[in-house]
This record gives C-alpha cells, structure tokens and sequence, in this order.
C-alpha cells in the first residue's frame, strides 16, 4: 500500500518535471556557448620535482641513464660495500633508522646503495645518476630533515682522472646556475672515495660580493665528490687495475632552495597550497 502511494507521488512529480520542461521555448533552451566556462585550477609540479627533473636533464645530455633502488636498504649496500667498516665512526656521519626487527636494513642514509648496485650488476663503462629519497635521523630545522632526496652520480671507464669529474661537475653547474658559475674543491673526507672534496659555487645571489646566503665568503657549498675508492670497485668486483671513476651526491632540497631563493626547508613537506602554487606554470 505504502509503495504505490510512493510510485504515485514519484510519478506525479515526474510528470509535472516533464511538462515543464516540453513546454519550455526554444530560446530558453539555447546555450549561450560566449559565457566563460567553469574556472579549473591546473595542477602543479613540485619545485623539488622540477629540480630534479632539471638535474636528469642536465647529465643526459652527457649520457647519463638514470638508476632506482630500493628506500629500505640493507647494510651491505648502504654501508659495508661503501667502505664503511662495521662500528667505525664513519658511520656516525649518517645517523641511521634502523628497522628494529632486522638491525641488518635500515632506510637508506644516501642513494650510493644504488651506484652500489648498479656496480654489481652491470660491468662498466658506466654512467648512470640515481635520483631518490634518503632518511637521517637528525632534528628537524630550517635547514635539516629526517627526509630529504638526493641525486648521486656515478661515472666508471678505464683511464677516468679528477679532471674528468672536474669538468662534469663544472658543466652541471654552469648549466643548473648560469653560464657565469665558477666551482671550487675543498679536500673532504667521504669513506668511499679517496681523495674527496666538497664543492662549492660562486654565490648566485651576490655574485661573489658577500651576502647571508653565502656567509659573506662569495661561496656556496652545493655537494660532495671524488674518485672512487679502490677498495669499493673491488667489492663491487669491478677490477681497480683496470678501471677507475668518479661519484658525486647532492641534496636536490639544497639546489632547489638556492635556484628559488627559499630558505626554510620544512616548506617543501607542509603541503601549503600556498606555497606550492607559485610554481606552476614552471619547468
Ligand atoms: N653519499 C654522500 C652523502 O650522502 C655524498 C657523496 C656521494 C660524496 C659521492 C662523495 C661521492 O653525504
């Protein structure tokens, strides 16, 4: 009983729809097709995105590929391959998340587990950059986080010298920061190159001049580099005597915040809307 009285209602309602719409004149039916439409906001790239795809742009053009690897990693590939010893303070340069029921993985500190793979699997030569997020337990500021990504490069042939990584680095910066860069090397330590440096760019800012960006020295430092030890082409069983090559890794949170004058990095993972719409239309 109660149904029928619903499909009546239901039916009248519909009927009365109907009328109204047959008896509707043409020109009210017309569409006025000039009106603007509906506004649709466009997505946007990350910068952090447009960064590194910049940076893949930059060492393909030099016959760079690119590589990936797992984000848990296990000691081997993100230690003990790499020259670091088990207990030695080299370690400490990298604080660590362990995965606490199996201390052998961890979140990988640098994506040199990659190279390390990468190394393994394929004989050289090799030129490869493996772009990817790395974890560190440090407290979170303006300028550190617990994440952040990275691009490593890896270049492996026979009769590779420093001035070889020199003029790649060179390159790469001139084309991320303008033709008017100049780089300069500091001897550095990293357990798995030998010798080591760290290197930095004229300042972008004050071209030299002395600003706070670059601590009023002209310099920026942007990323760390070196031949690579023999010892972790020999643990890859790529022979030492034969081959030689270079490595490199960069903070592409570093980059970015220095092509877009940004200067807190908590930004890049807060989600502000805000924020993140001032690059669309970029890269
Ligand atoms: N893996 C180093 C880091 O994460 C960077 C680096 C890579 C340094 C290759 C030298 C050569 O700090």
């Amino acid at each position: 009983m109660q149904v029928n009285l619903l499909k009546q209602k239901t039916e009248a309602i519909f009927e009365s729809f109907k009328e109204k719409f047959e008896n509707v004149t043409t020109d009210e039916k017309k569409i006025d097709i000039t009106l603007p439409g509906e506004p649709m906001s466009e997505g946007a790239l990350h910068p952090l995105s447009i960064i590194r795809n910049r940076i893949i742009e930059i060492f393909s053009a030099v016959g760079f590929t690119v590589s990936d690897g797992p984000e848990i990693e296990d000691d081997w590939h993100n230690f003990t391959a790499l020259n670091f010893p088990e207990e030695h303070p080299a370690r400490d340069m990298q604080d660590t998340f362990f995965i606490r029921k199996n201390p052998d993985l961890a979140l990988r500190t640098h994506t040199s587990s990659v190279q390390v793979r990468i190394m393994e699997k394929h004989k050289p030569p090799l030129r490869t950059i493996s772009p990817g997020r790395v974890y560190r337990n440090e407290a979170i500021s303006a300028r550190a986080h617990c994440f952040f990504h990275q691009v490593e490069g890896l270049y492996i042939d026979k009769d590779v010298s420093f001035a070889d990584l020199k003029q790649t680095l060179l390159y790469f910066a001139r084309e991320m920061f303008g033709a008017d860069t100049e780089i300069r090397l500091r001897p550095s330590y990293f357990p798995f190159t030998e010798p080591s440096a760290e290197m930095d760019i004229s300042c972008n800012f004050c071209k030299g001049e002395g600003c706070n960006i670059c601590k009023y020295t002209g310099w920026v430092e942007i990323l760390g580099c070196g031949m690579i030890d023999p010892a972790v082409l020999d643990n890859c069983k790529i022979d030492s005597n034969v081959y030689s090559g270079f490595a490199f890794g960069m903070g592409i949170e570093r980059i970015t915040m220095l092509v877009y004058k940004i200067n807190d990095l908590r930004i890049f993972s807060e989600n502000d809307v805000r924020f993140l719409k001032q690059f669309s239309g970029i890269g």
